[in-house]
């Protein structure tokens, strides 16, 4: 298949391309578009065969469902039952932005778009360009974030582009993303909301509006019997080629420093973490492996290895995210076997950061 390219500048989006995107999703094809979170991989939304050529195209297992996006709160009264004052207080809050809600669904939404569940999750993007897409083209877009199933979220098009070139009708180019993360996922059906997906929305933000929410077991639990609410969390995703391990200060340690030394807390805990990762790191290498390192910028030019990458500094969470997946797909590209991260702060946002860290190290924690 021939993938056409189409650069769209969002702060001055052409009509013709987005008319030109929008009939292909019209025919049933598939388009990929930013949005603030990761790019996503359009379709009809309730078009059964389409919600087939998405999961064809980045090899998804069809048991984990699409996330339907729209263009306007009304949209999904055509599309979910029972919309409770939660889901009310949320929407109002929070749309267009980096919040799926689960609602529980209509008829005729196709099951095949859903994973088979009886319920739908629905956003409504803050991005310029995925709104006049949703909007010329008339529809609800399902849209899974646009990567090949198992890599790295893309956060801009030429990750897209090495994904899925040849497998979709369209790409279109719209810069880099602005979060990084994707859009935290709750689940408002139950008596007791529920965050699925934790994300740039954090908990305390979704506290604020509707009262009390609860983090599902399965993210602060590692084990087998406890199964995620949203199945797409239960797969090892971001995972990069090279195996990643993250290297974390005990928290008891560092609060017993802080006690005791009071401001010198950091230098002692972080100098901690550089010299136990380049110990790893120089481990490796003289057995001949190829080592990377994820690195704060405090910290960045104290590091040996093949590549250093800079992530941003450690209090400013959205540097971080934006460059998380891209940085994981950096070591792709160098071949690189064995990876090793600083870990980030757990507040807040850092929260979402931390969990896909975590599952893109399937889990492998050092602590110093
Ligand atoms: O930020 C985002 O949400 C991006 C952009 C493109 O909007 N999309 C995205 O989609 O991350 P995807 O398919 O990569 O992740 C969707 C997640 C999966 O973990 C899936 O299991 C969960 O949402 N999900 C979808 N429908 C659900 C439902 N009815 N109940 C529970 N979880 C659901
Ligand atoms: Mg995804």
């Amino acid at each position: 298949m021939n993938t056409i390219i189409e650069k769209i500048n969002e702060n001055n989006i052409s009509i013709e391309s987005i008319q030109r995107a929008s009939a292909i999703l019209e025919r049933g094809g598939l388009v990929a578009f930013p949005t603030e979170t990761v790019y996503g991989l359009g379709g009809d939304g309730l078009s059964a065969l389409a919600a087939t050529k998405i999961y064809t195209a980045k090899g998804r297992p069809s048991d984990n469902p699409l996330i339907i996006h729209v263009a306007e709160i009304g949209t999904v009264y055509d599309l979910a039952e029972d919309i409770n004052d939660h889901a009310r207080m949320l929407m109002e809050a929070f749309w267009p932005g980096p919040l799926t809600i689960i609602f529980n669904k209509k008829d005729h939404v196709p099951g095949s778009t859903t994973g088979g569940l009886s319920t739908v999750a629905i956003r409504m993007p803050s991005h310029p360009v995925a709104l006049a897409l949703i909007k010329e083209s008339g529809l609800c877009i399902a849209a899974p974030s646009a990567n090949t199933s198992g890599r790295p979220s893309p956060t801009c098009a030429q990750h897209v582009i090495e994904d899925l070139v040849g497998k979709v009708e369209m790409i279109i180019d719209g810069g880099a993303v602005g979060i990084g993360i994707e859009s935290t996922i709750i689940d408002v059906t139950g008596e007791l909301p529920i965050i699925l997906r934790p994300g740039y929305i954090t908990k305390a933000m979704l506290e604020q509006v509707i009262g009390e929410v609860v983090m599902d077991r399965a993210l602060e639990e590692v084990g087998e019997e406890i199964k995620p609410k949203a199945p797409g969390m239960k797969y090892t995703h971001y995972a990069p080629k090279g195996e990643l391990t993250i290297v974390e200060a005990r928290v008891e340690k560092k609060q017993r420093l802080e006690e005791q030394y009071g401001v010198l807390k950091d230098t002692v805990s972080y100098s901690k973490i550089v010299s136990k990762i380049n110990k790893l790191a120089a481990a490796k290498m003289a057995e001949g492996f190829k080592v990377g390192i994820i690195a704060t910028e405090d910290n960045a030019k104290d590091y040996k290895a093949d590549l250093v990458i800079n992530i941003g500094a450690r209090e400013d969470a959205l540097t971080v995210s934006a460059k998380l997946y891209g940085v994981l797909r950096e070591f792709d590209h160098e071949d690189i076997e064995y990876i090793f991260s600083e870990s980030f702060s757990n507040d807040d946002f850092g929260y979402a950061i931390m969990n896909r860290l975590i599952k893109a190290a399937g889990h492998r924690m050092i602590y110093v």
